[in-house]
């Protein structure tokens, strides 16, 4: 069949060419996006008079028709129709014949495009933003139940102070803070319509490109159309926020999987979010967090890719911007299935308390808080207060036990200056209660942070 495009041409297309030059076989998930698209444009084409009342009518009922057969799983998809605005458009002229035939009027396929992408994208952000308040009610919940479980905090992943675990959850709560925020302010940046732009200068047609932006729910139409065609900063948006959610994603894998490991023990996945193995009988894998972990490949990648695709490209639109939906696709796709099992996975997490707790017991984690004692109560400058910390810590090491256990008799052989008082300070629980400074570990500050991130989700405190 011939092209729409086709005038110019005198030999029909090769089937390789179809296949090589073709974006149907990804870009029909914009169907809805491209519909809504050419109904707010065929509306105002209506109201600026370019196009009478009868010719859009029937115009919006063909799109809907449309929308319904690829709903359905009925409309026939042909390559040789190259792309979802082109697959659309000759469908609707199929139905309704001559009048399908002006739908195109005062636009090009570059600003129908970078419409319909511009849509998905902004709807995704606000998808990927619901489940990340999910994920955040989830994580407050646990913190919420464990804002007493004592845990070993860790730096260089070797034990450092004692913290508790609702704190340790915290730390996440405020990372996914921090995506939520970077999805909401990209939905604000790039709110804009790009509909109207044509290839790349405007066009000469009378008409109104408000009246599209406001149909669609645009905050304004683009202010340059040469910059819209060419922009994709949108998706760049899109997969830098979902890779660097990722980022945290893969850490808090990371840790659920040691802390699942037998060494640790400090949780339990629940068998539904569990796998097995196929030799190994006895064994119960985190495969869930492993996968999450592993997805944070593709998702930098499709990041890389996309920039690359971007960089040195001349304005306006080039046949190189097509390559822009795939990997958005995919990360958008791996976010949401990720966010939801996620969730599900943490929300399961059995809390092994009791292993925390023995945790903490070895490694020293309260010396800091010795040599603060030495400080605070027996006026010792600190490097020398460091010091005999040091070697409280070798001389618990000879006796083997935990300097939280030591007990005052033995400090005071180390300095004749270290009191009874020092076993107070030394115990793991009263050391991780002490660092009661704005935005630390006590329980005190944690369930301020605590209620500071609940008013947050519940948009009280913007
Ligand atoms: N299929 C194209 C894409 O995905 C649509 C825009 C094509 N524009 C053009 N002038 N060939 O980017």
């Amino acid at each position: 069949m011939a092209k729409m495009w086709s005038g110019r041409f005198g030999e029909e297309s090769s089937s390789l060419l179809e296949e090589f030059n073709g974006s149907l076989p990804f870009d029909k998930k914009l169907y809805r996006e491209d519909i809504a698209g050419s109904i707010a444009h065929a509306t105002m084409l209506r109201e600026v008079g370019i196009l009478s009342a009868d010719e859009v009518e029937k115009i919006i009922f063909a799109l809907k028709q449309v929308e319904s057969e690829i709903d359905s799983g009925k409309f026939e998809f042909k390559i040789s129709d190259e792309d979802i605005h082109m697959a659309i458009e000759s469908r609707i002229t199929e139905i309704i014949g001559e009048a399908g035939k002006k739908l195109h009027t005062a636009r090009s396929r570059n600003d129908q495009v970078a419409l319909d992408f511009r849509l998905y994208v902004l709807r995704k952000n606000s998808e990927i933003i619901k489940l990340l308040k999910n994920l955040q009610a989830t994580l407050i919940n646990l913190a919420k139940n464990s804002s007493d479980i004592l845990m070993p905090g860790m730096t260089h992943l070797q034990h450092a102070q004692p913290i508790n675990f609702a704190y340790h959850i915290l730390a996440y709560v405020s990372m996914f803070k921090r995506d939520i925020e970077r999805f909401e302010s990209s939905i604000e940046r790039n709110n804009f319509s790009p509909i109207g732009c044509a290839a790349l200068a405007g066009t000469p047609h009378q008409i109104n490109r408000h009246i599209t932006s406001s149909l669609l729910d645009f905050k304004e139409p683009t202010i340059n159309c040469l910059d819209t065609v060419s922009d994709r900063d949108f998706a760049l948006e899109i997969l830098f926020n979902i890779s660097t959610m990722f980022v945290h994603i893969s850490r808090f894998a990371e840790e659920l999987i040691i802390w699942s490991s037998y060494e640790f023990k400090f949780v339990t996945f629940s068998d539904a979010y569990s796998t097995g193995s196929s030799i190994m009988p006895q064994k119960k894998n985190p495969d869930v967090a492993e996968l999450l972990r592993g997805k944070t490949g593709r998702v930098f990648g499709n990041l890389i890719s996309l920039l690359t695709v971007m960089k040195g490209l001349p304005l306006a639109y080039n046949k190189d911007m097509q390559e822009d939906k795939e990997g958005v696709f995919d990360s958008v796709e791996t976010a949401i299935i990720s966010l939801k099992i996620f969730d599900k996975a943490v929300a399961t997490l059995k809390i092994n308390s009791e292993n925390m707790a023995k945790a903490c017991k070895i490694g020293h984690l309260t010396a800091t808080d010795l040599a603060d004692y030495l400080v605070k109560v027996c006026n010792v400058p600190f490097r020398e207060a460091h010091h005999i910390t040091g070697r409280a810590v070798a001389e618990a090491d000879r006796l083997n036990i935990d300097l939280s256990e030591m007990g005052y008799i033995n400090l005071q052989k180390i300095d004749s200056r270290i009191n009874s008082d020092v076993d107070e300070i030394l115990s793991l629980r009263n050391s991780m209660n002490s660092r009661k400074s704005y935005g630390g570990t006590s329980q005190e500050q944690t369930l301020k942070q605590i209620a500071f991130f609940e008013n947050w989700l519940a948009g009280l405190n913007k």
